[in-house]
């Protein structure tokens, strides 16, 4: 087995970097005490990241910065925190953990649906307030003869969609495309179909396709006895419109389990009495967030013995041995390898002939050294070179006022110049 040293940029759930451990050497970055030099001493080697929940962003930027990296394994059925497109472009592979948990957010989604709609939450505070013995809990609406709306009929809308017809709701759908082996009614548009429906249960990815498509338009047409359901991300709801809905009943109630900016929920929506709030506990069960970390670890194990990845997103799909994106890698990998090599050599220029404290922060460094580069590929002149040096103010480096910048400069020409 190949040694696959894997980094983990942001803390998240425990329980994967407890599995990842016992398989793989693995990084924690958010323990380093400065993660900006720890990245650019070690980020050229590092080929896997592992995103074990949170709300890190695996980004353009990040993945730039390990120009070796091959696979992003990411905790949850989502990866909307990762810039998916630009990995695929570039040859890295994104897996996700599908499958595993959707009976479980789907008992969710049931849960919030019918504490929403019977206003359960509401009743056992009532209950607890000692309210019961001046007098019984108001009548709720019922789940009866009603009508369930899924936005985004995947594996955990299909799960939900079979609970629902268990509950004896009729189910009918919105999403991209109407699927030929389903035989739920399909809406072409989301506000048709929050006309015709009671619940409007929300399941479809979050990112910049779906942001806000949950509107004030498509909360009216969902009509003031409709009960809006959120288990996938809060960003797909415009939530300034939601409150707005819930205060003025254009819409009866929601139960949601995510948010825009989790895990800050607006106040305005806390203060409100017909909103059930869970803090994001869609697959929060034991064995369901063991079954997604082992998704996850698997993913990395397969790839660090050469294996194809189990469960690829949509944006990188798996076309054999590296296909035509890894061959584009390699050479990426190639030249950023002898890039990070030039950069490093003039790091060590600068240090030498600034006179720099060895354990000095080489990550603030390592960006001069960069610009430098850059520059100097760039054609920049001589003099145009030593203005520049000469005009870096150290964040945290002491940089002295000396002739040094002007040597910098002579020599990092002399190497890219040998070195192209
Ligand atoms: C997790 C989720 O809570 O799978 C998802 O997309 O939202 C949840 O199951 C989340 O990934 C952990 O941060």
């Amino acid at each position: 087995m190949k040694p696959l040293d894997v980094l983990m940029p942001a803390a998240g759930m425990g329980v994967v970097a407890d599995l990842i451990v016992e398989r793989l050497p693995l990084h924690r970055l958010w323990l380093e005490p400065d993660p900006e030099a720890w990245l650019a001493k070690h980020g050229p080697a590092i080929r896997a990241i592992a995103s074990a929940g949170g709300h890190g962003r695996i980004d353009e930027a990040l993945m730039r910065r390990l120009p070796k990296l091959e696979i992003v394994a990411s905790f949850g059925v989502g990866y909307d925190h990762i810039d998916a497109r630009w990995a695929g472009e570039n040859g890295i592979i994104v897996t996700h953990t599908p499958g595993v948990l959707d009976d479980e957010v789907a008992d969710v989604a049931m849960g919030l649906t019918i504490m929403a709609v019977r206003r359960l939450p509401q009743a056992e505070r009532y209950l607890r307030a000692g309210q019961w013995l001046k007098a019984s809990f108001p009548l709720t609406a019922s789940l009866r003869g009603r009508t369930m709306g899924i936005l985004g009929l995947g594996r955990i809308g299909k799960a939900i969609a079979h609970r629902a017809e268990a509950f004896g709701l009729s189910v009918v759908y919105h999403g991209r495309h109407a699927q030929p082996d389903v035989s739920y009614r399909f809406y072409p548009t989301l506000t048709g179909m929050a006309e015709a429906c009671d619940i409007l249960m929300v399941t479809a990815p979050g990112g910049s396709e779906t942001r806000h498509i949950v509107n004030a338009e498509v909360l009216r047409a969902l009509g003031p006895d409709g009960v809006l359901v959120n288990i996938a991300r809060g960003s797909l709801v415009d939530e300034q419109a939601v409150i707005e809905a819930l205060r003025s009943g254009a819409i009866l109630a929601a139960g949601l389990d995510v948010f825009d900016n989790e895990p800050k929920v607006p106040t305005a929506l806390i203060a409100l009495d017909n909103v059930v709030l869970l803090p994001h506990v869609g697959s929060a069960s034991v064995k369901t967030r063991h079954a997604m970390a082992q998704c996850l670890l698997d993913n990395l194990l397969a790839w660090s013995e050469d294996k194809p990845p189990l469960t690829p997103v949509r944006e990188t799909p798996w076309r054999g041995a590296w296909g035509a994106t890894g061959a584009r890698r390699s050479a990426i990998a190639a030249a950023a390898e002898d890039k990070t090599a030039r950069i490093s050599a003039v790091v060590d220029i600068m240090k030498d002939l600034w006179d720099l404290p060895a354990d000095c922060n080489e990550g603030e460094l390592f960006a001069y050294a960069e610009q430098l580069c850059d520059r100097i590929l760039a054609g920049e002149s001589r003099d145009g070179l030593y203005a520049f040096l000469a005009n870096v103010q150290g964040k945290s480096l002491e940089i002295p006022a000396s002739d040094a910048s002007r040597a910098i400069v002579d020599r990092s020409l002399d190497l890219i110049g040998a070195s192209m």
